[in-house]
C-alpha cells in the first residue's frame, strides 16, 4: 500500500464555489494565479498546504533568541508561513547547528526582483545564525521544462550564480552547485536522489505536482533531485557523514517539493527540513499573477536601466488610485491593490516612512504619480548597486564558490545529537 503523501495537487488547486465555478488561487512551482486583485489569500494557502503561520509569538521568540532586530521581510510577515521554525530556534538556543538550503531554476540569464527576495533574506539568515549555506541551481529542471540545450542551461546557471553572489553571501560559508555538474562529482548526492526516488510512487508525484501520463520521465523523477540537498549527507565535503538539520527559505510555490521531502525524510533516517515561506512580489500589472521572466513588462529585472525601471513603473504598475485627482483627494487610494505600495513593503525598510506613505495615500494626500515616483527612486539605486556588485563577481569567484570543498564551519564544535 502506498504511503499517503499529504496534500494532493487537487487540494492546492482552485476550489469550486457553491455554483460550481472556480474561485480562489492556484499555486504550484510553475504557476501562481489568483482571481482576486489583492492576490493570493495566504491564510487559506497555509490551511491547504498544512504549514503554520508566522505569528507574533514566533516573532517575539525569534527576536529574543537572536537578541537583535528582525529583518523587515519577517517583521512585516512577507515571510508569512513556516514549518518547524520553533525547532530551529530551540536548536539555536541549545547551541546546536543547522544549515541553510535554497535555490534557483536558471531559466534565463537575467533574474527579476522577485527572485532577489529569498536570496536577500537568506543572506540575513546566514549572517544572524552564522551557518553554512548550499544553493542549488536546477539547470537540469530548466533543460527538462524549457526549450533549452544542456550547454545553454549550464551557462545560465553560471550567469545566475553571479547575481546570487552579488547579494553578498559569505563566500567561505557558501557552496553553489549546478545539478548537471554536481551529480557527476558527488556520488553521495546521487545516492540520496535514488533513495528519495525509491520512496515516492508515480501516483504520489502525480498527486503532488499534477504530472500526467505524457510528461517525460525526467520531469517525473526531478522532485527527488530538489529534495536531496535537504539532507546533509549529500555534501560529505561539508558535513562528513553527519545528519545535520536543514532550513529552507523560499517563496511558497516551492513547498510541494518539500512536503514530499518531509514525508520521505523519516523513512530514510534523516531530519525533516524546516521551511520559511515568503509571499510573492506580484507582477507589475497586479497581484493576480506572479512576475514572469519570460514577459519583460511584468517585472523589473536585475539588468534594467534606471530609465527602463522608470518607464515600467510609470506605464505598468497597477494603481489603487482613483480615476480623477478630485476623486482621489476626496476618497484616497487603496494600498491593498496598489502595486507601487506593495513593492515598497518589500523594499522600503523604514517602518515609519512606509506607514506615513500608507496614511497619505489612503487619505488622498498622496497621488498615484507621487507614489510611483517614490518607488522608482527606491528601486533604481537598489538595482544599480546590485549591478555594480555583480560586475565585481568574476568567473574565478563563481568557479571557487561552485567547487565542492570544506566550508569555514566546524560542526564538531556544535553538539548536534
Ligand atoms: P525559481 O528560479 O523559480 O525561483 C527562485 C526563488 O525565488 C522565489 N520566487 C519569488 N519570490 C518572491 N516573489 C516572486 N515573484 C518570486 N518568484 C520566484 C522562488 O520561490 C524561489 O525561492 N525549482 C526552483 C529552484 C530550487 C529551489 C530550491 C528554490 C531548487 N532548490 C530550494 C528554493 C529552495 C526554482 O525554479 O526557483
Amino acid at each position: 500500500m502506498e504511503t499517503q503523501i499529504s496534500n494532493s495537487v487537487n487540494e492546492l488547486k482552485i476550489e469550486n464555489n457553491e455554483n460550481g465555478e472556480e474561485e480562489d488561487d492556484f499555486v504550484d512551482p510553475w504557476n501562481v494565479t489568483s482571481k482576486s486583485q489583492t492576490g493570493v489569500d495566504y491564510d487559506k494557502l497555509i490551511k491547504r498546504f498544512g504549514s503554520s503561520k508566522i505569528d507574533g509569538e514566533l516573532l517575539t521568540k525569534w527576536e529574543k533568541v537572536l537578541n537583535q532586530p528582525l529583518h523587515h521581510l519577517l517583521k512585516r510577515q512577507i515571510f508569512f508561513s513556516h514549518r518547524d521554525m520553533h525547532n530551529i530556534l530551540k536548536m539555536r538556543e541549545e547551541g546546536k547547528s543547522f544549515y541553510l538550503y535554497t535555490g534557483r531554476g536558471p531559466s534565463s540569464d537575467t533574474m527579476h526582483i522577485g527572485h532577489l527576495i529569498p536570496f536577500l533574506f537568506t543572506k540575513w539568515l546566514q549572517e544572524v545564525f552564522d551557518v553554512p549555506l548550499v544553493i542549488q541551481l536546477t539547470d537540469d529542471e530548466k533543460f527538462l521544462w524549457k526549450d533549452l540545450k544542456l550547454e545553454e542551461a549550464k551557462k545560465l546557471a553560471f550567469e545566475n550564480a553571479k547575481d546570487i553572489l552579488a547579494c553578498g553571501f559569505d563566500e567561505n560559508k557558501t557552496f553553489i552547485f549546478s545539478d548537471l555538474t554536481f551529480m557527476g562529482q558527488c556520488p553521495e548526492f546521487y545516492q540520496n536522489v535514488v533513495r528519495v526516488q525509491k520512496c515516492v510512487t508515480f501516483n504520489q508525484v502525480k498527486g503532488i505536482f499534477g504530472f500526467g501520463d505524457s510528461d517525460v520521465i525526467g520531469k517525473i523523477s526531478f522532485p527527488a533531485i530538489q529534495a536531496a540537498p535537504a539532507f546533509s549527507t549529500s555534501f560529505p565535503f561539508i558535513f562528513g557523514n553527519a545528519n545535520i538539520p536543514c532550513l529552507i527559505p523560499c517563496a511558497i510555490d516551492q513547498d510541494p517539493y518539500f512536503r514530499m521531502t518531509r514525508d520521505v525524510a523519516p523513512r530514510l533516517g534523516y531530519h525533516k527540513p524546516a521551511l520559511l515561506h515568503s509571499s510573492f512580489i506580484p507582477a507589475l500589472q497586479g497581484a493576480k499573477t506572479k512576475m514572469s521572466a519570460s514577459d519583460e513588462n511584468t517585472a523589473i529585472f536585475l539588468t534594467d536601466t534606471p530609465k527602463q525601471i522608470k518607464n515600467k513603473i510609470n506605464k505598468h504598475a497597477f494603481s489603487g488610485g482613483k480615476a480623477t485627482i478630485e476623486e482621489h483627494r476626496e476618497l484616497g487610494g487603496d494600498c491593498s491593490v496598489d502595486i507601487s505600495y506593495q513593492y515598497l513593503t518589500f523594499f522600503l525598510e523604514d517602518d515609519d516612512k512606509l506607514h506615513k506613505i500608507k496614511e497619505d495615500y489612503e487619505s488622498g494626500a498622496l497621488l498615484t504619480g507621487e507614489l510611483k515616483k517614490m518607488l522608482i527612486e527606491r528601486v533604481q539605486p537598489i538595482i544599480a548597486e546590485h549591478q555594480k556588485r555583480r560586475a565585481t563577481i568574476t568567473d574565478e569567484v563563481v568557479k571557487r564558490v561552485m567547487t565542492p570543498r570544506k566550508l569555514n564551519f566546524n560542526f564538531t564544535d556544535k553538539t548536534n545529537k
